[in-house]
């Protein structure tokens, strides 16, 4: 039995300094993946949290919230829809264009991946300046779906985006955080 499990995946998780820019402190979440206690231990907390919610779908940002999100989607017997990077997505998409700690992106959505009135929840693995978040969440809201909650593992504070993410009415559950 594990008497804290927060404890135990912030402690697997890797700091890399000046990745991939000069001041960037890259938290890197692979030593808690490749791990099979703490990858269980990191899914059953996200899983046990949203067994009992009404979910219609779970929504998963590229590309670390692939990695999660699907494994959640399928553990809570749901299915789950994936939030690309531009131009990987056959078919016709909705589209948002955001800023980054270090650049800028566009993801995409199928426009027919959520259906007007679902109840989404968005998994991504980290919020640093909710950049990202804030996209999907919109690419979701633009086709009808609620996002029910936002939720990642890691949240860098200093960035602000978890506040900026909650001031959008995006509910943000994140396991731990890194200041
Ligand atoms: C990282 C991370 C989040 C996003 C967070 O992804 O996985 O998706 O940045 O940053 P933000 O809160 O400032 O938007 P990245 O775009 O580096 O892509 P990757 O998952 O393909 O590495
Ligand atoms: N995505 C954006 N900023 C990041 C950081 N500092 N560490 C890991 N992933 C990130």
């Amino acid at each position: 039995m594990l008497l804290d499990p927060v404890s135990y995946i912030r402690d697997r998780i890797r700091t890399v300094p000046d990745w991939p820019l000069a001041g960037v402190q890259f938290r890197d979440i692979t030593p808690l993946l490749q791990d099979p206690k703490t990858f269980r231990v990191l899914v059953d907390l996200f899983v046990h949290r949203y067994m009992d919610q009404q979910i219609d779908v779970v929504a998963g940002v590229d590309a670390r919230g692939f990695i999660l999100g699907s494994v959640i989607a399928y553990e809570l017997n749901r299915g789950f829809v994936p939030v690309r990077k531009k131009g990987k997505l056959p078919f016709t998409t909705v589209a948002e264009e955001y800023e980054l700690e270090y650049g800028s992106a566009t993801v995409e959505l199928h426009s027919d991946a959520i259906h007007a009135g679902q109840r989404v929840l968005l998994i991504d693995d980290l919020v640093a300046t909710g950049g990202t978040m804030i996209a999907a969440a919109k690419l979701i809201r633009k086709l009808g779906g609620e996002v029910i909650e936002a939720a990642a593992i890691v949240d860098l504070p200093e960035l602000g985006g978890s506040q900026l993410v909650q001031a959008q009415g995006i509910p943000l559950f994140t396991v731990c955080d890194f200041a």
